[in-house]
């Protein structure tokens, strides 16, 4: 059997990440005991949301007052989150905490206080009233340069960051990647709402960083959409239930075995996203290759040189019957064809194997379109 660094490939916070499926927070309910009892199926996990300074703890207990939501209540947020991370330790899941505060410095203390022993989520996704007046929550998807600075001040203290947005508010999504891939953030963590896998495949084609894919995450088809969008994993909160967290993660695995790239996009022209370009055929003709070069600034040239060199010396370079004379523009297995197919049986290499090559194909020349990291300010 494989193992799972072999099976997915994925690391967050220097630790291997077991299934690409994560619970999403939800407040008053994802503490650490929550998690505990789903662990055996699930990656990573997002504690919270929890409130750590004195304007969004009162906006908790003004929320709870209410009665229609939970939240976590507490005077001192060292000492909860202190015993929730205790209680997470040695749980084989990656730990997140999800937290709502309104300045830089109300983040920084956490980290100071937990250092890099969790990943930091700034919730900038909470539209309860009295949170947003708060300064936190969605607060920060309408005043993005608040949302820079909390993300500055956290890397600026060596620990993973991951923000919580929602689409569709803060006006340009794709711009507000690109800021914060500017500003040193690890992981967007997205609610796509209604807004669904064409969204995603934008936000994958601004920035590198790692995508958690989250809303209405049920099924194995409805994970598959999002995995060949862009995602790197995907996150559950309301159906959060151990059945559905079970299934996924046994379908997960399966399709990982059986297929050799967990998260394979589409082919570019049947509306993959940018890591397609590794499935790409030279560009020899008008089709959606060409305008996506175009997006990226990148000339066909570049575009030719940069796969031939990724390629050498590895089991793509060969290929001399197929249709570009290299496995390099060859199709993804899904699509049926005896030229590349012979090939791969005449170098005694699977298919399984073929897939996880062009996955590497395909992150060496993500790192190229990627290069140049953003001011965050420019967006
Ligand atoms: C009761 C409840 C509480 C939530 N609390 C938080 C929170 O504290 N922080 C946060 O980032 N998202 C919070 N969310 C949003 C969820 O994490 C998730 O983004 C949303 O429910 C969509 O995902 P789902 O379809 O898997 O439920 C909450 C959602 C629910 C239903
Ligand atoms: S280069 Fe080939 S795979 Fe890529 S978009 Fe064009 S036809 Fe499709
Ligand atoms: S040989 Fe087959 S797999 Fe390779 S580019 Fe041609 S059609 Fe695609």
């Amino acid at each position: 059997m494989m193992d799972a660094f072999e099976r997915f490939g994925l690391i967050i916070n220097d630790h291997v990440v077991k299934t690409p499926v994560a619970i999403a927070s939800m407040a008053g309910i994802v503490d650490a005991r929550y998690v505990l009892e789903r662990k055996n199926h699930i990656g990573a996990a997002f504690i919270g949301g929890y409130a750590i300074d004195r304007p969004t703890m009162d906006a908790a207990k003004e929320i709870a007052a209410r009665g229609e939501r939970k939240e976590f209540l507490y005077d001192d947020p060292i000492a909860a989150l202190g015993a929730e991370i205790e209680l997470l330790r040695d749980s084989g899941v990656v730990a997140g905490i999800n937290l709502r505060g309104g300045s830089p410095e109300a983040f920084t203390a956490i980290a100071d206080a937990f250092g890099d022993e969790v990943v930091y989520e700034v919730d900038a996704h909470c539209r309860q009233a009295p949170m947003i007046a708060a300064g936190a929550g969605e607060y920060y998807l309408k005043n993005p340069g608040a949302l820079v600075a909390v993300v500055k001040a956290l890397k600026a203290k060596n620990v993973t960051v991951s923000v919580k947005i929602r689409v569709g508010v803060s006006g340009d999504d794709q711009k507000l990647a690109r800021a914060l891939w500017g500003a040193g953030a690890d992981i967007l963590h997205v609610d796509l709402m209604d807004a669904g896998s064409a969204k995603l495949r934008q936000i994958r084609n601004s920035c590198p960083l790692m995508l958690i894919a989250n809303n209405g995450i049920t099924g194995f088809d409805r994970m598959r959409e999002m995995l060949s969008h862009g995602a790197d994993l995907v996150s559950l909160a309301r159906q959060s239930d151990v059945g559905t967290l079970a299934g996924l993660d046994a379908a997960i695995s399966r399709f990982a075995d059986d297929e050799g790239w967990y998260n394979s996009p589409k082919q570019l022209c049947r509306g993959g996203d940018i890591r397609a370009l590794t499935f790409c055929c030279m560009p020899v003709k008008e089709c959606p290759l060409l305008p996506a070069l175009k997006r990226i600034g990148m000339s066909k040239e570049e575009y030719v040189r940069m796969k031939m060199d990724a390629v050498k010396g590895t089991p793509l370079e060969a290929g001399p019957n197929t249709c570009f004379g290299s496995l390099a523009w060859c199709c993804k297995t899904s699509s049926p064809c005896m030229f590349r197919d012979m090939t791969l049986a005449s170098d005694k290499l699977s298919k399984r194997e073929y897939m996880r090559r062009k996955r590497e194909l395909s992150d060496t020349l993500m790192t190229r379109v990627f290069h140049d990291v953003p001011s965050p300010e420019s967006g």
